[in-house]
């Protein structure tokens, strides 16, 4: 569904993304994994067309997508639920979904999936017409993915949604991403720090640092790499606790 071959990504003499090469087939979790200012933003950029990249090539269902419009790649189900969600405080929470259908013409498949994702999420349904500020942030990230599947994604890209939540609502986004992908077969490149919940339900995962992968494969070939475990998971280095604890790389 997805392949990126060798994507260079610059700004200015920032030199962001490196030579990066990933792939998803349809129905896969895939993540991507690194630390502030590994270049995982950029390569969903790069990806959606928000950035042009310098180098490479961008395959997506079939087509080179490597120099459309950002707005052709989004009508051809290619979504991204962005880095901090970037919800419309002023909206209210049904203007902020509706949103994610700006680009459909079909109003009444609109209207029926907005009733499905109020059925999925009884907390924004019971508030639809109060302006989105009245959200926790886990809300405001069920009402960023919300507005995402409005889009009607083939591939959904989200950019560290558990990024700010607190251990309990990162487990129900989680558990929702999970779900999506299990119950609706959603395909999903998911960005994350947090490697430990992240590495949970990806059924492969990328490791990104300075802008090149450096490490790739099943969750548990990159649990079992030492080096990641002691830069990331805070184990292997004398203080092997064992646990399963949530631990993002900042
Ligand atoms: N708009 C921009 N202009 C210049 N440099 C940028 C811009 N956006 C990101 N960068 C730089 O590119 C690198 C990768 O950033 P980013 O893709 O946001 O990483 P991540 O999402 O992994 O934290 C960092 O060095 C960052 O400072
Ligand atoms: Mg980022």
């Amino acid at each position: 569904m997805l392949t990126v071959h060798e994507l260079e990504i610059r700004y200015g003499r920032v030199h962001a993304v490196r030579g990066v090469s990933i792939t998803l087939t349809a129905g896969e979790v895939v993540a991507v994994l690194g630390a502030n200012g590994a270049g995982k933003s950029s390569l969903l950029r790069g990806l959606l067309g928000l950035v042009h990249p310098s180098g490479g090539t961008v395959r997506f269902d079939g087509c080179d997508i490597t120099h459309r419009p950002t707005s052709m790649r989004v009508r051809g189900g290619l979504v991204l639920v962005p880095e901090g969600r970037r919800i419309v405080m002023t909206l209210t929470i049904h203007e902020n979904l509706l949103m994610g259908a700006f680009h459909r013409r079909d109003h009444r498949a609109v209207a029926a999936e907005i009733a499905e994702i109020y059925d999925r999420f009884p907390h924004l349904a019971a508030r639809r017409h109060h302006a989105a500020s009245v959200l926790s942030g886990g809300e405001q990230q069920m009402l960023a993915i919300g507005r995402g599947l409005l889009g009607r994604p083939k591939l959904m890209m989200l950019d560290e949604p558990s990024l700010g939540l607190s251990p309990k609502l990162s487990n129900e986004v989680f558990a929702l991403i999970h779900r999506l992908n299990q119950e609706n077969g959603q395909s999903i490149l998911l960005v994350e720090q947090n490697t430990q919940r992240a590495l949970e339900l990806a059924d492969r995962a990328y490791v990104l640092e300075l802008g090149r992968v450096t490490m790739e494969g099943a969750p548990d070939h990159i649990l079992a790499d030492r080096a990641l475990q002691a830069a990331y998971l805070g184990r292997g280095r004398g203080d092997d606790r064992g646990d399963a604890r949530t631990t993002s790389f900042n």
